[in-house]
């Protein structure tokens, strides 16, 4: 096991005791992710490019002779608790849940049953557009699933406890997400980027060839932070089914009659054009990873940030700033990642060049007013994995 995972592990161990005085059952971990192309294209059937990070949550299980599920959060400094047959998806349990809504996706698959006792903690910037949300429902769900030999021998997909916890984010949180972030949090490997189709939910693992195209990730948390349930994104999501109606496909990201894209009345044909253009985006950015060529993908970066910002307007001044700041200090590309009004932008840069792209972004920032951004290097990390069960 990592240093990292072996520390979390025993940190979880602590928590679970301090807070519960009984021993952790199971311990599991879930990672937060950075979205490399094809942003808002995940509920219109079309690609998407995450990698997992090795920042994440920790989620502490024991089994409870009661019939409540009881949970202490570190990061909240509190401890919530209900009873199991009143759990109700309509009522406002803030950052609760979305423990409840995975406690009652794991339990409607009959997963797990019975009380419940859990502590989390984790190292995710919340707001952050890291997906601490997905990392949470995975985290919690992949901890009752240490109880269940099915999941232990295998038997329960990666993809079942992604489509979960995408389940409890839909019925508790009431954001309409799609499957990206689940799936980069469960489904990704080690060293790769997670290339999905959000229709068939098919995945390849490709290799980004970053060492051998001298390049990192960087990435530029705006500290604008976001909220996904505000209403943006809803809206965004019902317009792209609206376009997708009046176009008459079942799949917005394969719409391919541009003149009838083109017909559609604003904002609907530019909503439209965003999705159908990220789509293509992906594949292409995966092949200039592949070959190396840093000017093609220095071009895709820029085309997606511009149809994130001016076609699907989910940017916002600060995210706009540091995606044009960074490029022109050297950054191969630049772009926001993830659902937008806030957040953070994903850079592709040579490591020499890291010093001049931060001073840029951060001169950029404070002459506008903004608040200074956090800078951080990612590496593709591996997807939810069990510390320890039973
Ligand atoms: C959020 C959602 C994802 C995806 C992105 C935008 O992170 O949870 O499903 O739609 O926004 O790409």
């Amino acid at each position: 096991m990592p240093d990292l995972d072996r520390e979390r592990l025993l940190g979880a161990r602590r928590l679970h005791r301090e807070v519960f005085s009984v021993e952790a059952g199971a311990v599991a971990f879930a990672p937060g992710r950075v979205n490399l192309m094809g942003d808002h294209t995940d509920y219109n059937g079309g690609l998407v490019l995450p990698i997992a990070i090795d920042l994440g949550t920790t989620v502490a299980a024991s089994r409870r002779d009661d019939n409540r599920i009881v949970v202490h959060s570190v990061h909240s400094n509190s401890t919530v608790s209900e009873d199991l047959n009143a759990l109700d998806p309509l009522t406002d349990n803030g950052w609760a849940a979305y423990v409840y809504g995975s406690y009652a996706a794991a339990v409607r698959r009959g997963w797990f049953t019975g009380g419940v006792s859990l502590s989390i903690q984790g190292d995710l910037p919340l707001g952050a557009g890291l997906s601490s949300s997905a990392s949470l429902e995975c985290a919690v769900l992949v901890a009752l699933l240490g109880f269940n030999h099915y999941w232990v021998a295998g038997d329960i997909s990666k993809e079942d406890v992604a489509l979960a916890a995408q389940e409890a984010e839909h019925l508790f949180a009431h954001v309409p997400c799609g499957i990206m972030d689940q799936s980069a949090s469960m489904r990704s490997l080690e060293g790769t980027a997670l290339m999905l189709d959000s229709r068939t939910l098919c995945a390849d693992h490709v290799d980004l060839c970053l060492e051998q195209n001298g390049l990192a990730i960087l990435l530029i948390d705006t500290n604008a932070h976001h909220e996904l349930n505000d209403g943006g994104y809803a809206s965004r999501r019902s317009q792209c089914d609206d376009a997708a109606n009046r176009l008459g496909v079942d799949v917005l990201a394969e719409a391919s009659d541009d003149g009838a894209l083109a017909s559609l009345p604003d904002p609907l044909n530019r909503r439209a054009r965003h999705v159908v253009s990220e789509h293509a985006r992906v594949r292409a950015t995966v092949s200039a990873f592949a070959t190396g060529d840093l000017g093609a993908l220095g071009e895709l970066f820029a085309a997606s940030h511009a149809s994130l910002s001016q076609d699907f307007e989910v940017s916002c001044l600060e995210l706009d700033i540091v995606a044009a700041a960074a490029p022109r200090a050297g950054a191969v590309g630049a772009r926001m990642t993830g659902g937008g009004f806030g957040g953070s932008v994903v850079a592709i840069v040579r490591p020499a060049d890291i010093d001049a792209i931060a001073a840029e972004v951060l001169r950029d920032l404070v002459s506008a007013g903004c608040a200074a951004p956090t800078f951080r290097l990612v590496q593709p990390g591996a997807g939810a994995r069990l510390l320890s069960r039973p």
